[in-house]
């Protein structure tokens, strides 16, 4: 085979997966002239693997040194960390924060013994299953202490990933997450362990996070589309989720002489397209503001009650209900009246509705719902 000439521009006529399984090779190579010596790494022990990874989640490595090697000689097995008095664990823990880290770490301890024997268990779906244990950690103890073969993709990786294939997906999604991790399954070399650290490492030392990447040190520059494209420094995009938008509705329970309900067809645009719903004012209605809404549909009315409020929480909004129960004079045309058969059989209410259902179905006489307010 010709041998490949690498130019600046050549990442950026290959596709994600030509980039990516060009990762392993350098970065393994890079790694075993570059690794950080670190305790964990030299005698790489399930138990060491996993105590490292949990003082690690939030701490910089060089802050963590001198309390792994502290915690691992007062606490050096499975065992004793299960049974050390929490007076102990907080006081070698004291100064790296999070302390519900170090409870949970403990449970964990305290299972491994309990379900385990005291051997931490050698597969990614019972190291997931261990408190304060999660994809990462998992992922990262299965990887460097048992060579299994899955990804531990943490904020480096992300920022690294986004950065070779120049990507503006948002990390903070986690279907972006899920996304990478798959395409880490799929380059994992033999030395899946190494490798996940070396991607971590890179992360760590030359693909630093802050718009400070050492791009001329760096073992993938050659096939990296954020440095060909400039685009490197800018990356990864992190946007914060907006807050879901809060919409106050008053629900109207109208209910005819013939002991039927009123209905009406929503908009067939935007949320609950072309569904049925309960008639409904916007804002928080006073019973003043609710009379004022009646006469502007042509109601009359005997009875208006106060009725259950409820919460629904859609994607991006949020309905805080309340409602109003009232006894009309008649079937006024612009809705639908129904029976409770009827309901029952021919109106799927979506169930941001469903709080309601029962007084419908019972005409509004049987009991109230509860309250979905919490
Ligand atoms: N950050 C978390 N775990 C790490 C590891 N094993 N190596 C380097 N950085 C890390």
């Amino acid at each position: 085979m010709p041998e490949t000439i690498w130019t600046a521009e050549r990442c950026v006529y290959m596709d994600d997966q030509e980039i990516l399984a060009q990762l392993p090779p350098r970065l393994l190579s890079w790694y075993a002239g570059s690794a950080r010596v670190l305790p964990w790494r030299e005698e790489p022990t399930p138990y060491r693997v996993w105590v490292s990874e949990i003082m690690l989640q939030q701490t910089r490595v060089e802050a963590v040194k001198p309390y792994y090697e502290r915690f691992l000689n007062a606490l050096p097995t499975v065992e004793a960390l299960a049974q050390a008095p929490e007076e102990l664990l907080l006081k070698l823990w004291e100064g790296l924060g999070y302390y519900n880290r170090v409870r949970n770490l403990q449970k964990g301890a305290q299972v491994v013994m309990e379900r385990y024997g005291g051997k931490v268990p050698a597969s990614f779906e019972e190291l997931r299953s261990l408190p304060g244990v999660g994809d990462y950690t998992a992922g990262a103890v299965a990887s460097i202490a048992f060579g299994i073969p899955v990804p531990a993709v943490d904020g480096n990786v992300l920022r690294v990933v986004s950065r070779v294939l120049s990507r503006r997906d948002n990390i903070l999604d986690p279907k972006v997450k899920r996304r990478v991790e798959e395409e880490i399954r799929a380059i994992l070399p033999p030395q899946a362990g190494d490798f996940n650290q070396s991607l971590m490492e890179l992360g760590a030392l030359i693909c630093l996070p802050g718009g400070a990447p050492k791009c001329l040190l760096c073992p993938l520059r050659e096939v990296c589309r954020g440095f060909a494209q400039g685009t490197a420094p800018e990356l990864p995009v992190k946007t914060k989720p907006k807050p879901r938008r809060r919409e106050e509705r008053t629900l109207f329970l109208l209910f005819s002489p013939q002991g039927r309900a009123a209905l009406q067809k929503r908009p067939e645009t935007g949320l609950l397209a072309g569904l049925w719903e309960l008639p409904a004012g916007e804002g928080t209605l006073s019973r003043q503001e609710a009379e004022k809404w009646l006469f502007a549909q042509g109601l009359e009315w005997e009875r208006l009650e106060p009725g259950p409020k409820a919460r629904h929480i859609f994607s991006h909004v949020q309905w805080e209900m309340t409602s109003w129960v009232v006894r009309v004079r008649g079937e006024i045309p612009g809705f639908v009246w129904a029976s409770g058969e009827q309901l029952r059989r021919d109106y799927a209410l979506p169930s941001a509705f469903k709080a309601y259902v029962p007084l419908l179905r019972e005409n509004g006489t049987k009991e109230r719902p509860q309250e979905e307010t919490s």
